[in-house]
């Protein structure tokens, strides 16, 4: 991973403003997810390293527009850029990176460079279904995952797609292990959300279904509820929370099992992945730790 934090730094270095290196290192890195698989499935192409961060450009660049688009106060644990430095500094640094990639993307061979491209097509257009579907109360579980493949699946997808074609090895399998392992993450995602605390996710508990999300444990209990609990849950939707009715959410979902319902979602697909990927026993692994983290 020391290669991809190098290029990381080259590629800053490179966009030579002082002030974007500056904001850039206040960032956290996060868990590097796309870049550790990239160097997986190619491990000993020469430009992996550099596939990787660019990926990371990317990824780093949505998530500063994402916080604008939410208005979160915190990124992985440390305040956002919009919080601290105002929405059109955050704004500016995305773009800065997310062109930066760009440029470096077209020096890569046209499939490898279109496939990360339309992906990003597609996580824009996940991200707008994403903003849509919150502005009211969602029951409809196609419809939200859909909107996760778009908005997440579709870069890690197309990561370990591209870094197969680099190395010469069947695009398709890894294609579909990428989305799988995408959606499943974000399935656990979503799960973390409602079962842990503030502190442990660097955000606030509960904060999707205040930002108006409603993942696939609200889902499932919304079809488990009565008529009555269903108009208190919708009455709930996108406000803050108080703390009684916070834990009558977290109960019944428990009740319901709603949290299994959804786990059992994302253990299918990471099985789905693992089928695909028998034969690299590394990317199997990234599945099994991906499945068991709790933050
Ligand atoms: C996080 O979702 C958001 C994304 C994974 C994608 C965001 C995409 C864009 C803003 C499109 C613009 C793209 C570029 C490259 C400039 P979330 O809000 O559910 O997750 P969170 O809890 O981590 O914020
Ligand atoms: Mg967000």
């Amino acid at each position: 991973m020391q290669r991809v934090e190098t290029q990381i730094a080259k590629l800053i270095n490179e966009c030579d403003y002082e002030e974007v290196t500056k904001l850039f290192y206040k960032l956290s890195g996060g868990k590097r997810l796309r870049a550790k698989l990239i160097l997986k499935i190619a491990p000993d192409h020469k430009d992996a390293p550099l596939l990787a961060a660019i990926v990371e450009l990317i990824h780093a660049a949505s998530l500063l527009h994402d916080d604008v688009i939410d208005e979160a106060m915190t990124r992985r644990g440390v305040e956002s850029v919009n919080a601290t430095q105002g929405s059109k500094i955050a704004v500016m640094l995305g773009d800065v990176l997310y062109s930066k990639a760009f440029t470096e993307l077209v020096s890569f061979d046209k499939e490898v460079a279109k496939t990360i491209a339309a992906s990003v097509t597609a996580l824009s257009k996940g991200e707008m279904i994403d903003v849509k579907m919150a502005e009211n109360f969602n029951t409809n579980e196609k419809l939200y995952l859909d909107m996760l493949y778009l908005k997440t699946a579709t870069l890690i997808e197309a990561a370990a797609k591209a870094s197969a074609l680099l190395a010469g090895k069947d695009a398709s399998s890894y294609a579909t292990y990428g989305r799988n392992l995408g959606l499943s993450f974000q399935i656990i995602d979503d799960i973390l959300d409602i079962t842990q605390d503030a502190k442990t996710l660097g955000k606030p508990a509960l904060n999707d279904f205040v930002e108006g999300k409603c993942t696939l444990p609200y889902i499932y209990l919304y079809e488990e509820f009565s008529a009555d609990e269903k108009e208190r849950l919708v009455s709930l939707h996108a406000q803050t929370l108080s703390r009684e009715d916070a834990t009558w959410i977290q109960k019944s979902m428990q009740k319901h099992k709603t949290i299994e319902r959804s786990f059992e979602l994302a253990l299918q697909l990471s099985n789905e992945a693992k089928s695909v990927m028998n034969e690299d026993k590394d990317l199997v692994s990234i599945l099994d730790t991906m499945i068991k983290r709790t933050f």
